[in-house]
């Protein structure tokens, strides 16, 4: 009561923020709700999931930091959206070996949209950022649902594709010998397979050979592959995957809190190819007051990278459809 009574009085932007996490208890969700407690900006902290969000809430709370945290199954969905001025979503399962992503769409589809018609009746101002697979068609799911409930703002929605930005930075160092904290790679398209394309033309590695360069793609295209085998069956990137959540969540409160240049690659809806028919894509975004401010052209690309590109746009006009007809179809 007293934080909204505060924000609406107030001509600059509040520095208290409640997040919702939903999904909380899982792989992702427990390192994630950990990193969140470390944000200081954020002062609310929901954490829900199907079971064992409580338990994971009161462990939480006992880190330091000056916010409150509880736990909540799903008789408490709606308090825990309530007010919330972020929701990261990691609910839905995660690929076992010899999966895409895309196989993943019948569970985690329903599971999204569900939690999106939530999302849109108790926190509709909420920014909403989906990390659930497949990220290219249960963004457009959460678009669709919105749109139903009539209070969909393209400005909130983000697909979170900041891992294989993150992969991007880590496999360049490898290859180049450098500190990957130097090393800023905007990664576009979407985020999976063929339709990450990482533009390495704009990074001081320009000059790589065809060889170095192509198997540097591909790893980074596919980075998500490695972990998924390494882990043998029990699931894909979470510790990373935390880690890039809680970067591009307190990168979304950053805007939020008016703090200017504020840059990540995101999957957003976007005005850069819906002419052709794409109608979410990924560049880097500028974040703001508002959410999105700013949706950033691609800049100068190779000829090689124009290839991908369209590759990749040929593979989400797919991925996104599949997520718009899902809602129409099981709405
Ligand atoms: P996990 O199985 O460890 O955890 C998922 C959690 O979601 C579980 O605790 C489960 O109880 C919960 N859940 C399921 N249905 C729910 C519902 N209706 N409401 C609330 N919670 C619900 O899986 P994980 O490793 O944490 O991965 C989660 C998702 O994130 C997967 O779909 C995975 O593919 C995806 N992922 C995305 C990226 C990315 O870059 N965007 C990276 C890694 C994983
Ligand atoms: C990733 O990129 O690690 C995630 O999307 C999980 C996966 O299935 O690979």
């Amino acid at each position: 009561m007293f934080k909204s009574a505060a924000r609406s009085f107030s001509t600059s932007p509040a520095a208290a923020y409640k997040v919702a996490v939903l999904g909380a208890g899982g792989g992702i969700g427990q390192p994630l709700s950990l990193l969140m407690k470390l944000n200081h900006k954020v002062t609310d902290l929901a954490l829900y999931d199907l079971r064992g969000a409580p338990g994971v809430a009161a462990d939480v709370s006992h880190v330091p930091t000056n916010s409150t945290v509880k736990g909540y199954e799903p008789e408490g969905l709606e308090e825990a959206l309530t007010g919330s001025d972020v929701i990261v979503i990691p609910a839905g399962v995660p690929r076992k070996p010899g999966m895409t992503r895309d196989d993943l769409f019948n569970t985690n589809a329903s599971i999204v949209r569900d939690l999106a018609k939530a999302a849109a009746d108790y926190a509709p101002n909420a920014a909403v950022c989906i990390i659930s697979n497949p990220v290219n068609s249960t963004v457009p799911i959460v678009a669709e649902v919105f749109k139903s409930k009539g209070v969909y703002n393209p400005k909130k929605l983000f697909g979170v594709t900041t891992l294989d930005v993150l992969r991007a930075s880590r496999f360049v160092s490898e290859v180049a010998g450098t500190n990957p904290v130097d090393e800023h790679v905007t990664v576009v398209g979407g985020h999976s397979g063929i339709t990450i394309v990482p533009l390495l033309s704009q990074t001081k590695h320009k000059n790589l050979s065809e060889e170095t360069r192509d198997a540097l793609i591909h790893r980074i295209q596919f980075g998500g592959d490695e972990v998924v085998q390494a882990k043998n069956g029990a699931g894909s990137a979470t510790l990373s995957m935390a880690q890039a959540g809680a970067r591009f969540a307190g990168a979304v409160l950053n805007g939020l809190a008016g703090e200017q240049d504020v840059v990540e690659p995101t999957f957003v809806d976007s005005p850069l190819f819906k002419d052709e028919g794409v109608d979410f894509f990924s560049s880097k975004v500028t974040l703001g007051v508002e959410g999105v401010k700013a949706i950033h052209s691609l800049g100068e690309l190779s000829s090689h990278e124009e290839e991908l590109v369209k590759k990749a746009k040929e593979t989400l006009i797919t991925n996104i459809k599949k997520g718009v007809d899902f809602v129409k179809q099981n709405p």
